[in-house]
């Protein structure tokens, strides 16, 4: 049903209707849009547009529709240009005309679709933020099941210094706790109600757009109408948001592809979290990590062609302005597919500690500690650096780890380096010794464990 008429001699054009059309994915809206629309019936009530008589009819027939719609009763007709005209022709059926024909005063679609794109979006990223929290819980009980458990710390994906898995594990977790900080400090953001903005210049009727953001469950209503109707930086602040989400379990997943390799042999994947070949009946696949690796990609994509609608764009609304919700649509739904699979991955791991335990020394992780344990001595840190990196020169030539130098051998490296070097020559002592805040030592990632989870609580 067009929404319009007056001042026009024919219809559209087949071609433009069709292109026009966004009911098959801005249904999704329809429910906030019968919220929206009961807020506005009791503001054009308490402003004298409608009688008592009339709100109590407008209410029912209201639910009646949100009944219908959820039902599956009531649907887009092909003739529905969008979910927001497709409800006012089911209010209509319901209503009569002649009441249902009164509701669309001082709104306009453009402000609708703002507001409404704003309820969608906070109740699916509070979805999206609980799925996260899924996912920081169980890196967080893995890295409890396994508190001594040490591993190859990398830079460069080389070895660098030994870790613990517990500490590794609680890195990734940090980072997805940010996103779902992110997604919190975002909500307060967009908590601004732009009902009342109209098309552009604010309403003239008297109404109060104040009562309307509070029961649609806003904070406040926009201070300019103009920015209420066109900016969409909240959806682009939420795509940014989504996608880091993605990028973060990418690199998670990336981890456990490699770890899954025979060559790392650290995890083993669950058979429910893994698939098979259709031709090599050995093969064991990382599915769901490359499937969010693969998807972190058409989250980013999303943000990109969202800040790519929204940058020529003169104020105040812009039919481009319907591109903004399909990519915020699909990120969260790749995400609501995405996070419970990788939350059950995570948790059916694997960790096979023993490969652990004898790859940490190796690769000479151990020669930072050698230099520290000589900068204790008194010795300057680049010379430490120097006799720490001659002792690796001496092990490799002969074949052996740091703690096989013979005495003789270190001390031809370094005068300083007597036997008691040896105390820094173990994974153990390595780890333990990284004891200030942040760092590696056991004390440390326990601490850090209740943090985080005190943390995911609080959120
Ligand atoms: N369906 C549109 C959107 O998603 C809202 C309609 C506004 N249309 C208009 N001609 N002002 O943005």
């Amino acid at each position: 049903m067009a929404l319009w008429g007056g001042r026009f001699a024919s219809g559209p054009a087949d071609a433009l209707a069709a292109l026009s059309k966004s009911t098959q994915f801005d249904w999704a809206l329809a429910p906030y849009d019968i919220r929206g629309s009961k807020a506005h019936a009791r503001v054009l009530a308490r402003a004298g547009l409608l009688t008592d008589d009339e709100l109590g009819d407008m209410l029912a027939a209201l639910d009646k529709l949100d009944a219908d719609v959820a039902s599956g009763a009531f649907g887009p007709a092909p003739d529905d240009e969008d979910v927001h005209s497709a409800l006012e022709r089911g209010l209509i059926e319901r209503a009569g005309p002649d009441l249902g024909g009164k509701l669309r005063a001082g709104r306009s679609r453009n402000d609708q679709v703002a507001t409404q794109f704003r309820m969608w979006l906070r109740d699916a990223t509070r979805r999206v933020g609980a799925g996260v929290l899924d996912v920081v819980d169980a890196l967080v009980a893995q890295a409890r099941a396994h508190p001594d458990a040490a591993m190859p710390g990398r830079t460069h994906l080389q070895h660098a210094q030994p870790v613990l898995l517990g500490h590794h594990l609680a890195a990734h977790a940090q980072a997805l706790l940010r996103d779902v900080d992110r997604l919190r400090d975002w909500d307060r953001r967009t908590a601004v109600s732009p009902y009342g903005s109209g098309a552009l210049a604010g309403s003239s009727l008297g109404l109060d757009p104040g009562a309307v953001a509070a029961e649609l469950g806003f904070a406040t209503s926009s201070a300019n109408s103009i920015d209420g109707t066109a900016s969409r930086d909240f959806a682009a602040e939420a795509a940014f948001v989504l996608a880091m989400i993605g990028v973060d379990l990418s690199r998670l997943s990336e981890e456990v592809i490699v770890w899954a390799t025979a060559e790392f042999g650290y995890v083993t994947l669950d058979d429910a979290f893994s698939t098979g070949s259709s031709i090599m009946p050995q093969k064991k696949n990382p599915d769901v990590a490359e499937l969010a690796r693969g998807k972190s990609g058409r989250l980013v994509g999303n943000l990109a062609g969202l800040m790519t609608t929204l940058k020529g764009l003169p104020l105040a609304y812009n039919r481009d302005l319907q591109e903004d919700k399909e990519p915020l649509f699909d990120s969260v739904a790749q995400l609501e597919l995405l996070l419970p699979a990788v939350a059950g991955m995570v948790a059916t791991l694997t960790f096979h500690t023993d490969r652990l335990a004898e790859l940490a020394p190796a690769g000479f992780t151990l020669a930072t500690d050698v230099a520290e344990w000589l900068v204790r001595q008194g010795v300057p840190f680049r010379v430490a650096h120097e006799a720490a990196g001659g002792c690796v020169r001496a092990a490799e030539d002969r074949g052996v780890g740091l703690e096989d130098l013979t005495d003789d051998e270190l001390v031809a490296v370094h005068p300083a380096l007597n036997p008691d070097v040896r105390s820094v020559l173990s994974v153990e002592g390595s780890i333990a010794s990284r004891n200030a805040r942040g760092g590696t030592a056991g004390v440390r990632v326990v601490e850090q464990l209740e943090a985080l989870d005190a943390a995911a609580t609080e959120i």
